[in-house]
């Protein structure tokens, strides 16, 4: 039975990080999305709309191997507590793999033996994304269609402009 954590800010979850649990989900037994709150990062959404939102969309999916949970402080002692096998983290521009090797070399040593930090790249139809960008487009009037769930675009939409 191998469990994996998939954990960002999912402030909200688009569309690439839907790609990403998706591909998961076949590739683990278990898939837990787990939701950070990032005290660096100043939110749109809270914690529990976060949490939700992913809920919703896995929900309508039937992806019924993934639940969705959140969490603060350092990620090694949530891994390490939850007893996951992998965590999961996409790439989408060989500019995050500077970052990211920083992070999965660092938690090597932070992790239980035997946890993988694993990466899937990014579908190329979604690596050009952020969530950042996508609030910055519809808080300016402009199309984020296809690009995130549309019940999660009509929350940011509702956010910026009612
Ligand atoms: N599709 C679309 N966008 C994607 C994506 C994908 N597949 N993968 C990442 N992104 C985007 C996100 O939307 C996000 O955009 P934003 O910056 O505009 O919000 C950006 O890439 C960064 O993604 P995210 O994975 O949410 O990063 P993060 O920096 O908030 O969190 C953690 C990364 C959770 C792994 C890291 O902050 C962490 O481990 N924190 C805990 C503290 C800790 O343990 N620190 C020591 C680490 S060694």
């Amino acid at each position: 039975m191998k469990r994996a954590l998939y954990t960002g800010s999912f402030d909200p979850m688009t569309n690439g990080h839907l790609d990403i649990i998706k591909r998961a989900s076949r590739m683990f037994d278990e898939l837990v999305v787990g939701v950070i709150v990032n005290p660096n990062k100043s939110p749109l959404f809270t914690r529990e709309e976060r949490v939700r939102q992913i809920e919703d969309i896995v929900g309508e999916l039937g992806l019924s191997n993934v639940t969705v949970d959140s969490f603060q402080g350092l990620l090694a002692d949530y891994v390490n507590a939850g007893g996951f096998d992998a965590v999961v983290r996409g790439l989408r521009a060989t500019s995050d793999f500077e970052y990211e090797i920083q992070m999965a070399q660092m938690n090597a040593c932070l992790f239980n033996p035997g946890t993988e930090s694993v990466f899937l790249m990014t579908s190329p139809r979604y690596s050009f994304i952020s969530s950042s960008m996508i609030k910055e487009v519809v808080s300016l009037g402009g199309s984020a269609d296809g690009l995130v769930p549309v019940s999660i675009l009509e929350e940011i939409k509702n956010k910026f402009h009612r």
